[in-house]
């Protein structure tokens, strides 16, 4: 999250132009709101998409390649590619926000975009239009507030100030903890489970979906990641005003309002399957179903 808020201090003028993929996640539209930006959205999978007239002229294009938040989404290879040879091709700065990339339930990882970008200068330091963004809140503990960038030499050291100006560095005892985890493997050995039961978790969720609310939404089952993103069938659905009467009922998901700076769409909702077993997931979507009922 700080690495979010760094690249708007380092790279964003007041009003300002981000081309943000569009669901946007937001926290990063969050870090950047002081800054009162301007959006140019990158809908990836609109038809005719253009990544170069897309990216052109923008201060940074912010991206999140695998399993979006919010809608779990994973940018496919083709896409990666054309987007990083559009950074290229623009010089414009493509951040690739990856905090879910281990968390891949069905199918092979997918490279990442720093390291389509990074093919020509194997053995190099990396000096490409490419900045990663690496945490370790999702597979070891979000308390410990430890992540990491991985970008071009002089982008690395704009960062660095502007982190010293922020908190001067990331607390030394976190860090070690961080290390201590990685070094002893402990992401290795607990991966196995960890996706068995999200992957668990993300079918109860979709199966609880189909019983209960499909004939309101439509859903794509995310093949990683944390969240499915359901899509009203009926346009005139107003998932602002679900969301209130949601947790009315007792259950919390996020509307897609909230996911767009200008606030624009209202028809679909965020909803988490990897905090809650089973049984629960099964409850809150017949929760969430009979707050549907009561507005229709
Ligand atoms: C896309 C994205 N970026 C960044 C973050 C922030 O992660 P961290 O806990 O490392 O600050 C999140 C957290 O949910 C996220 O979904």
């Amino acid at each position: 999250m700080q690495g979010l808020d760094l690249l708007g201090k380092v790279l964003l003028d007041e009003g300002g132009l981000i081309a943000g993929q569009l669901p946007t996640y937001l926290g990063a539209l969050d870090a950047w709101r002081p800054r009162r930006p301007t959006y140019r959205d990158l809908v990836l999978d609109a038809p005719g998409f253009d990544p170069i007239a897309a990216l052109a002229g923008a201060q940074f294009a912010y991206t999140v390649p695998n399993f979006s938040n919010p809608t779990g989404k994973l940018v496919g290879l083709a896409m990666r590619d054309r987007l990083v040879e559009a950074a290229h091709a623009t010089g414009t700065w493509l951040v690739e926000d990856d905090p879910y990339g281990t968390l891949h339930y069905d199918g092979a990882p997918l490279p990442r975009m720093i390291a389509l970008s990074g093919r020509q200068g194997a053995g190099k330091a990396y000096d490409g239009p490419v900045i990663y963004m690496g945490t370790v809140s999702k597979e070891i503990a979000p308390g410990l507030r430890v992540g990491w960038m991985v970008a071009a030499p002089a982008m690395i050291a704009a960062l660095t100030t502007a982190k010293q100006g922020s908190d001067m560095c990331t607390s030394g005892v976190t860090q070690r903890i961080a290390l201590a985890a990685l070094e002893s493997g402990l992401i290795e050995r607990n991966q196995p489970a960890v996706v068995k039961l999200y992957r668990e978790r993300r079918d109860a969720l979709c199966a609880a979906l189909a019983a209960h609310l499909g004939a309101w939404f439509t859903w794509e089952v995310p093949v990683g990641g944390m969240f499915v993103w359901a899509l009203a069938r009926d346009a005139a659905l107003d998932t602002d005003r679900l969301w209130a009467a949601a947790l009315e009922a007792g259950v919390c998901v996020a509307p897609s309002s909230v996911f767009d700076a200008a606030g624009r769409n209202r028809r679909a909702l965020r909803i988490n399957f990897t905090l809650n077993p089973p049984d629960r997931l099964a409850e809150g979507v017949r929760r969430l179903a009979t707050a549907v009922r009561a507005m229709a």
